[in-house]
Parts: C-alpha cells; sequence; structure tokens
C-alpha cells in the first residue's frame, strides 16, 4: 500500500475501514445480520408404493424416491435434527393416472397413507400437503382439461376434495400449488366445512412457469406425461407486478402462508413480497437448482457445502422466513455438528 494512498484515504474517508469488521472469525459472528438454522428448512420428500423401496431420481444426484416405511424413518431423522415440516409428494403409479385425476380424493391413496403413517409415527413433525392434479392425472396438467383448456372452477372442485382427505389423514397444511384463480378461498371453506379450521394452507402464491422444475417431473412421474406447458396458469417469469398481485388476492381469500417458487432465480420477488405484505413468506429451492448445484459440484468446480450454505442463507437475507429444499437433511445435520 502506498503512503500516498494510506494520506489520500484518511483525509478523504476519515478512517472508515469496513474490513474492521470482518477481520475475524468472532466480529463476523457478532455483526452477521441473518442467520440460517435447522428450523428454517422444510423438507420435500416424494413417495412411492412398495416396502423398503428406494428408488433414486435420475435427475437429483442424491435423492430418492421413498415407500412410506422409509419416509417414516426419514421423518424421524428430519425431527431429530430440528426440521420443522415436511412437503410430501406422491408418485401415483400409472394405472391409477386419469385425465379425471379422481385418485387425487382418494381416501386411501399413496399420499393419504403416507400422510397418516407419518402422523402416527412422528408426531412432532409437520405434514405439509401439496394439492395439485398433475400427480394425479394422465396428462401431467395440475388442471382438468377439456379440448386443450385448462378448467378453472372444475380443477379447484377436485381440488377441495383433495385437500379434504389429505386433511382427514393428518396433514397439518395443505399447499395448493396449482395455481387456478380462487382455490385457495373454496379450500379454506371446504375444510371449515368439514371441521378442519386449524388446518393452515401455505399458497404457492408466486409461482412461475419454469424450466427448473424439469427433475422433479421425473421425480413425480408427471414429465413424460406432460402435453403442453403450464403457461396459462403459472406466472410469467417477466413479471413481478403480477406476482403482488396474486398475493393479495391469496391473503384476502385465507392463506395463512405463501411461497415464492422457484427459489435463487426469484430473490427480488422474496424481497418484493417482504417488503409489502406482513405474512410469513417462504421460497422454493426448486429440484433444477439442487441439480445445478450437485451437478457443478460433483465436476469439483465448487464445493457442494459451500454453495448449499450460501444459496440457502441467501434466502434468509432476501426475507424468507424458510425455505423449501432437498438439501434439508444435509444442512441440518451441519448446522448441528
Ligand atoms: C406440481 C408441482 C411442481 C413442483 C411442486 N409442485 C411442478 C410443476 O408445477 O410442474 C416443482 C418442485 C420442484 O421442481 O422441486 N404442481
Amino acid at each position: 500500500m502506498s503512503e500516498r494512498w494510506v494520506k489520500h484515504d484518511m483525509d478523504f474517508l476519515a478512517g472508515r475501514r469496513h474490513r474492521r469488521l470482518r477481520q475475524s472469525g468472532w466480529m463476523r459472528d457478532l455483526v452477521r445480520e441473518t442467520s440460517l438454522s435447522p428450523s428454517d428448512l422444510i423438507w420435500p420428500l416424494f413417495v412411492i408404493e412398495g416396502k423398503n423401496e428406494r428408488a433414486p431420481v435420475k435427475s437429483m444426484p442424491g435423492v430418492d424416491r421413498l415407500s412410506i416405511d422409509l419416509v417414516v424413518q426419514a421423518a424421524r431423522e428430519a425431527a431429530a435434527e430440528g426440521i420443522p415440516a415436511l412437503a410430501i409428494f406422491p408418485n401415483t403409479p400409472g394405472h391409477l393416472r386419469s385425465d379425471g385425476a379422481e385418485e387425487a380424493y382418494n381416501p386411501d391413496n399413496l399420499m393419504c397413507r403416507t400422510l397418516s403413517a407419518v402422523k402416527q409415527a412422528v408426531p412432532e413433525i409437520g405434514l405439509i400437503a401439496d394439492v395439485a392434479l398433475d400427480e394425479y392425472s394422465s396428462n401431467g396438467q395440475d388442471g382438468l382439461v377439456r379440448d386443450g383448456v385448462i378448467l378453472n372452477d372444475e380443477t379447484v372442485e377436485v381440488m377441495v376434495k383433495s385437500a379434504i382427505v389429505q386433511a382427514h389423514a393428518g396433514a397439518d397444511v395443505i399447499a395448493p400449488s396449482d395455481m387456478m384463480d380462487g382455490r385457495v378461498f373454496a379450500i379454506r371453506q371446504g375444510l371449515d366445512a368439514e371441521g378442519f379450521d386449524g388446518t393452515a394452507i401455505m399458497s404457492y402464491t408466486a409461482k412461475y412457469a419454469s424450466a427448473f422444475y424439469g427433475p422433479f417431473r421425473d421425480a413425480v412421474g408427471s414429465g413424460e406425461r406432460l402435453v403442453g406447458d403450464k403457461r396459462t396458469y403459472q406466472l410469467d417469469y417477466a413479471n413481478s407486478d403480477e406476482a403482488l398481485r396474486e398475493i393479495a388476492q391469496d391473503l384476502d381469500e385465507g392463506a395463512d402462508m405463501v411461497m415464492v417458487k422457484p427459489g435463487l432465480p426469484y430473490l427480488d420477488i422474496v424481497r418484493r413480497v417482504r417488503d409489502n405484505f406482513n405474512v410469513p413468506v417462504f421460497a422454493y429451492q426448486v429440484s433444477g437448482e439442487y441439480t445445478m448445484i450437485t451437478l457443478a459440484c460433483q465436476t469439483g468446480v465448487m464445493d457442494r457445502t459451500a454453495a448449499m450454505l450460501e444459496s440457502l442463507h441467501a434466502f434468509k437475507r432476501a426475507g424468507a422466513k424458510g425455505v423449501l429444499t432437498y438439501f434439508a437433511l444435509e444442512t441440518a445435520r451441519l448446522l448441528n455438528r
């Protein structure tokens, strides 16, 4: 450092040196503005039929689809690490998928059996149940389709029935991930009418039509079935004011919590929601984001642990109350060490 530079610095910046607060680990700990803890994490799990079955999701290295008994084990581990809740997604067998997605409201479907098994064995962990028809429909769309058109209100009716069987089975939180209009209000009414006024709704409010869902669609088996795209209901990634209108409406309709999805490419939306609404906002670090980090780190170009922690911390900094992430268990273990 030249003497000339030091003199210039002292004169004009009055000795202000930002690096003082970064000079040691304890100092950085002391001034850190946000924190990441296991209680910020929600762990999404994919369920399949069978016993002691574990089927790797090829496009998500390190993520397996689990049979119900293994989901129960995973729930136990998650609870022991302080993860507050699981988000459950069923991979419905092909022969049970149909155009009307009737399996969505079969009280004995894979989703409901999973919810009740986990509720019974690990009552201390929260259960978030995804409600959308793509996990049960023959065409991979989140809505019923007639002549190539997604039917809004007919879809909502099926979703309400689906939410009710899930609540009966033990879901603590219903999470509609479909983006049909009016579904939050309809689900709230449906739940209340059945006596489930304590069941919360976490709405996938700002859910964008995204390429980053690719690996998830593999995992639940909707990808190869999908006809067309989801742009008539999921948000256009060019928009952000529209997301705020969706949120305002979902809150009016009775949503208790809202979600922004995907995660990292949409932190600006998380921040806008946080600044404009007084409601817990969650972000979903989706399958494609998990896979991007995982594959990059497998080639040795980045460190997995560091990338995982940095990406999750970024959600907290942006204002998210918590994150749905496939890294949840790995991260919780690390944070607890
Ligand atoms: C289905 C649903 C999707 C995801 C969660 N629920 C996929 C989609 O809308 O096509 C994506 C989650 C992920 O990519 O991790 N309604």
